[in-house]
């Protein structure tokens, strides 16, 4: 007479040895499953439109942003569920965090997500609220940056120039170009210059915002930099057309 089923599985749990083979296989099942399609398709991050490389005067308010550890306050990854898209707008997309090394999706928000905050206030109201935040958020417990208003940019610190900088990023995969590279030092200076040509820089960086960031057209300070980059967060893909794109990779099949 054939065993019953749960007849077999007594035989399985009492022997050890088969009990291990059996639970390793149904493990290594799931890590296949997991595992194994990332060998063959090309890529992780859909690739969306509208994102570029951080512009060097954007990517030098990126390191004071991590400077001054901004990131133990505020998040920059909006999840998605309703109450946070209705807060901050659409959901993070992946590839909006392609170019970040390293991402600042960050595990605390004791302020807001910052991933759209770009073009939601004016320049101005960063200048005020940056050097002061109680005047016009009485009840923030955010500290004030004034100095950086003070501070001279001085950017690549860390790497020396942020021609070195720019480079370093091109190395772990941001897709600077030669040019980028060469334009760097001039970039830099050229997007918080008003009276400077800017040709170049947008060609290089289509759609960035070049004007005088913290009020004084004279210096060209931290807060311009660190405006700057607050200023381009979660604008540069139009969400609405890059859930289309989505949806038409995932009708692909992708
Ligand atoms: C001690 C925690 C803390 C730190 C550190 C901090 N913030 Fe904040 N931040 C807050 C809180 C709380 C608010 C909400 C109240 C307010 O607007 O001031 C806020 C608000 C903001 C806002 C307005 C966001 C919105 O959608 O209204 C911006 C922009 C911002 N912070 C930028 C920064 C930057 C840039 C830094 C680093 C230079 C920083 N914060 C550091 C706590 C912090």
């Amino acid at each position: 007479m054939a065993k019953s089923i749960m007849e077999r599985h007594t035989t399985l749990e009492r022997n050890i040895t088969l009990l291990a083979l059996f639970a390793f296989l149904v493990v290594a099942i799931g890590g296949i499953v997991e595992i194994a399609p990332l060998f063959w398709i090309d890529n992780t991050i859909e690739k969306v439109k509208g994102m570029r490389p951080y512009t060097p005067l954007e990517q030098a308010g990126r390191d004071i942003y991590v400077r001054e550890g901004c990131y133990l306050c505020h998040s920059q990854m909006i999840r998605p569920f309703r109450d946070e898209v209705e807060r901050y707008g659409h959901y993070s997309l992946a590839a909006e965090s392609m170019y970040d090394h390293p991402f600042q999706w960050g595990s605390e928000r004791t302020g807001p997500d910052l991933a759209r905050v770009g073009g939601r206030y004016s320049d101005a109201w960063h200048v005020q609220h940056l050097s002061n935040p109680q005047s016009v958020v009485p009840q923030s417990i955010m500290p004030s940056y004034a100095y950086l208003k003070d501070n001279p940019l001085s950017p690549g610190d860390v790497e020396g120039s942020i021609t070195a900088e720019l480079k370093t990023l091109k190395d772990v995969g941001v897709p600077y170009t030669k040019d980028d590279l060469a334009n760097a030092e001039a970039d830099l200076k050229a997007q918080a210059d008003p009276n400077a040509d800017t040709s170049g820089l947008l060609k290089r960086y289509p759609k960035a915002q070049a004007r005088d960031f913290d009020g004084n057209p004279a210096k060209l300070s931290e807060m311009d930099a660190l405006i700057a980059y607050l200023q381009v967060l979660g604008t540069m893909v139009d969400v609405n057309d890059a859930t289309a794109q989505e949806d038409l990779a995932k009708e692909k099949g992708r």
